[in-house]
């Protein structure tokens, strides 16, 4: 059985957007051997991520992303276990997204879009909408 696991932070000043490529290299050398796969999102001022993989992996590298100077406030949204993962094939998808301006690639409906940008407002904690939110964005 798999876990999947999303949170939400408030990005720090010290993260510019060449941290963000740091993250990202880091996220290519080392979720492929813990077998982690998931999205990353970020705006200016929050992230999102969603990460599924085994158990124990799951929560060892949330342990260690937690305590990353480049966000704060990194609030757990939804802990599951999963029959099957959403991104089998992403170490990790990273897009860039304009809290204001939202633009989605499948129809969602617009009370959907309004709990998206409160997720990533860190308004609201609904883990399981958010899950699905974040797997229509990347598909
Ligand atoms: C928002 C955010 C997301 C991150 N996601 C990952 C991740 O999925 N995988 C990962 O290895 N490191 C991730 N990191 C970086 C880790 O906190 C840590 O810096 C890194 O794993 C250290 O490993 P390295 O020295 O091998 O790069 C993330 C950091 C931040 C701020």
């Amino acid at each position: 059985m798999i876990s999947s696991l999303v949170y939400v932070s408030l990005r720090t000043p010290i993260c510019t957007d060449a941290e963000i490529d740091k993250i990202v290299l880091s996220c290519k050398k080392n979720n492929v051997g813990l077998d982690i796969t998931g999205v990353l999102l970020h705006s200016n001022t929050h992230f999102v991520q969603y990460i599924e993989g085994e158990n124990k992996q799951i929560m060892g590298l949330y342990d260690r992303i937690k305590t990353d100077p480049r966000h704060k406030n990194v609030v757990l949204i939804n802990l599951n276990m999963i029959e099957s993962r959403l991104f089998p094939s992403w170490q990790m998808g990273v897009k860039a997204v304009n809290t204001d301006n939202v633009t989605f690639l499948t129809e969602i409906s617009e009370s959907e879009k309004l709990v998206f940008k409160d997720i990533l407002d860190g308004k609201t904690l609904e883990g399981n909408k958010a899950s699905e939110l974040i797997k229509k964005f990347f598909k």
